[in-house]
């Protein structure tokens, strides 16, 4: 075992610099290498390259291999090197995106996810993965919707803790990660929605709101914090010395390695508080950053800085020993390949128990949003299908953060069906462009390029709507997959229009208006404003971006095979002007209801309803749960619990999975708290027919808020407790909080 003082003694300056220094592909071997950030000229020497501590997103066994070797040929102390990637919702075998996993109320499912997909990309050569993302989203604007799991502090905290856990559960044998929890903080939270934009989040919100995924990560052992882009009370995070010291260290205890975002560090002169590189590089470094991602700031700034005595040498060697402490966790020491080997990858990646996986998990993460007319489930044995749409035969449903996933493994709903309907029963066609145009979706990365989509041309598109309401006439019913391009949710990917595209609206209406029974699926990543098209359609199924077996899943669920049980994580907006809508917000001095003012003055659109289309929480399942009974014990003593008990009765012929969910609100405190928060939630088998009293136990550790200060705060008083399917339709009863 490596003595990691006495490694450290024996490094020069340069060595030191270098391990805090991350570069990506293109610096390490000749041929292209994937990016996904803009793509600059360092102007990093070749001999800073040779001290490097950390490479970007290369991936593969035979390549990190590769260049793993040539790094320890010209490594005086052979210190290898850590590879980092974005493993964000699979290596290879590509799960649905975040925010469809926020969907399944399952974290357990959420860790046996990131248990394979850190045994996938372990066995291709990675240490570390950017993952995950722990940033609270209420506004669908923003892109990055898709890498969150929702607007919920409760449920996010959960998912993120057994993100870690699943990443890093076989770190010791070789075939977990090293997470690295982002973005670090209030990156959900831009202003406008707009990606990399200002955000304003007072104190009290951080604290209650989106602080606890953060703590929760490193209480469960992350090894890595990730700097959000965006300031913080006008100090850029990768610069924050309040979050990354006082908070991060010095109150969270956390151990760790920080590093900065793409580019971040550099990215302090445009936020106007660092003059040159070199001032970048000494506001990171004295804030408590450790790793510079792809910029030269810390490349060429650390050594004269130190020089010149603006930081400090104690201070350096503590980064450093954090970055070596890492690599001897991994094993790096004593195997810098980590037991890597192309076979190994190629036994690994793929494997039928991950693709199992996939499909279950994609099972669970649809969610079913409308359905009339009993047109879902239906038997595709004896049903005649039209299968129409941009999505009917599109294998590109991954979304954007899966970067290592290989399209052209993914089985598109077309292939899908055809493994359960007769071929006379299915017919299939494109109907309509996905997009009108492609031009403004510009270049992500390597793996997305996006170069062979090309618009229909005016006869295709005709041609292809006549096809498509001819085979949606003789059809008994038709299915629309329709939804947005992979490249309009996720980093850089901001809209203020979150409709379907106007071509994709009147096409779904010509369709339905023709149709006998008309499904639509959406593929997307956010959330979208659906209501030009809610009632046009008798059922909607939420896809969004589901994986390599998303398709398979999704038949699984039209056809009757599952019952879906995926729930709402994030809210679906009824216009883009009520943007950020969400469930828990605070009730205001003048709440639409319940309030004495006339109704001119109360906190409302002229336009448009306050809530939303449909609210988190919600989904529709084939069985129908009813609740009833709400029973809840009228006094809480500290030390205590109260009972909330319900009965859930399943009233149909069919067995389903019924996510029972408890919202809390606490009617009089110091700070004005949320009209709902989700504060527990169970998830029940219940057989056709069958009732079942569910119970719940709360107890004071529920009732707590920060304040601004970061105190938490117990307040005695009463309390409404909440009981429902989904957060807007709700039984309810009371408490009080009482000393005796
Ligand atoms: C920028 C993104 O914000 C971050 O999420 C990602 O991990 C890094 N680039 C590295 O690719």
């Amino acid at each position: 075992m490596t003595h990691l003082h006495a490694l450290l003694a024996q490094m020069t300056l340069d060595e030191k610099i270098g391990q805090l220094v991350q570069l990506s592909g293109e610096f390490f071997l000749d041929e292209p290498q994937l990016t996904v950030g803009p793509k600059a000229r360092l102007g990093i020497t070749q001999e800073v390259v040779s001290h490097v501590g950390s490479v970007l997103n290369v991936s593969g066994a035979a390549k990190t291999r590769e260049i793993q070797r040539q790094h320890l040929e010209n490594s005086r102390l052979k210190i290898p090197l850590l590879f980092m990637a974005d493993v964000i919702y699979g290596y290879r075998t590509i799960f649905p995106i975040p925010l469809a996993l926020g969907c399944t109320w399952e974290p357990s499912q959420i860790r046996q996810c990131c248990v394979v997909a850190a045994k996938e990309a372990a066995s291709a050569g990675s240490h570390v993965t950017f993952a995950p993302m722990a940033d609270l989203v209420r506004d669908a604007r923003w892109g990055r919707c898709m890498e969150s799991t929702g607007e919920d502090v409760f449920l996010n905290t959960q998912y993120v803790r057994a993100s870690v856990e699943g990443f890093q559960q076989n770190l010791a044998t070789q075939q977990g990660l090293a997470a690295c929890v982002k973005h670090f903080v209030g990156y959900g939270a831009p202003v406008g929605g707009r990606d990399y934009n200002t955000v304003e989040l007072s104190h009290q919100s951080l604290f209650d709101d989106y602080f606890p995924p953060f703590l929760a990560a490193i209480e469960a052992g992350c090894e890595m914090v990730m700097t959000s882009f965006n300031t913080v009370d006008g100090i850029p995070v990768t610069a924050n010395p309040w979050l990354l010291k006082t908070l991060l260290r010095d109150r969270w205890h956390f151990q760790g390695i920080t590093i900065a975002d793409y580019a971040a560090v550099k990215e302090l002169i445009p936020h106007g508080v660092a003059a040159d590189e070199q001032e970048a590089c000494a506001l990171a470094f004295n804030a408590g950053l450790d790793i510079d991602m792809k910029t030269p700031c810390y490349a060429n700034g650390l050594k004269p800085l130190l020089a010149a005595g603006k930081i400090s040498e104690r201070a350096l060697d503590a980064a450093v020993l954090r970055v070596l402490r890492l690599k001897q966790k991994l094993g790096l020491f004593e195997d810098p390949y980590r037991g890597t080997s192309p076979e190994g990858e190629q036994r690994c990646c793929y494997h039928p128990d991950h693709l199992r996986l996939a499909r279950e998990t994609a099972g669970k993460s649809i969610v079913v949003l409308k359905n009339e007319r009993q047109t879902l489930p239906f038997p595709p044995e004896t049903t005649r299908i039209a299968l129409i749409g941009p999505y009917a035969d599109n294998p590109d449903i991954f979304g954007l953060w899966a970067v290592y996933g290989e399209k052209s493994r993914c089985t598109t709903l077309k292939a899908a069906l055809q493994e359960a309907v007769p071929a006379g029963n299915l017919r299939v066609t494109q109907g309509c462009d996905l997009l009108l145009d492609y031009d403004f979706l510009g270049e992500f990365g390597a793996t997305h390029q996006i170069d062979q989509t090309r618009a229909l041309s005016d006869t295709e598109r005709e041609q292809e709507r006549q096809r498509a309401l001819d085979f949606a006439r003789e059809a008994d019913i038709v299915l629309l997959a329709m939804g947005e391009h992979m490249m309009q949710s996720g980093e850089a990917a901001s809209r203020t229009d979150l409709h379907l595209p106007r071509h994709q609206v009147a096409f779904i209406q010509q369709i339905a208006a023709v149709a006998k029974k008309t499904v639509l699926i959406l593929f997307n990543g956010r959330p979208l404003v659906l209501t030009d098209v809610v009632d046009c359609v008798d059922a909607i199924v939420e896809a969004w971006f589901p994986g390599i077996e998303g398709s398979r899943a999704l038949v699984d669920i039209i056809s009757g095979a599952r019952n879906p049980s995926g729930r709402l994580s994030m809210s679906f907006p009824y216009a883009n002007g009520q943007v950020p809508v969400y469930y828990n917000a605070l009730n205001t001095g003048r709440p639409a209801q319940r309030s004495d003012h006339s109704p001119r003055f109360l906190s409302k659109y002229l336009d448009c309803p306050n809530a939303p289309l449909f609210p988190f929480g919600f989904g529709l399942s084939w069985h129908h749960t009813t609740l009833s009974t709400l029973r809840v014990t009228p006094k809480l003593v500290p030390g205590g619990r109260v009972t909330v008990s319900v009965t859930a009765s399943n009233s149909s012929h069919t067995a389903g999975c019924e996510t029972i969910q408890l919202y809390l609100n606490d009617c009089v405190a110091s700070i004005a708290r949320p009209a709902l928060q989700l504060k527990a939630f169970t998830r029940i088998s219940l057989a056709a027919g069958a009732s079942q009293v569910v119970s719940f136990e709360i107890t004071e550790n529920d009732l707590g808020f920060y304040d601004a200060e970061g105190e938490r705060r117990l307040e005695y008083g009463r309390f409404r407790v909440f009981v429902g399917l989904n957060s807007a339709d709700l039984l309810e009863g009371e408490f009080y909080y009482a000393e005796s």
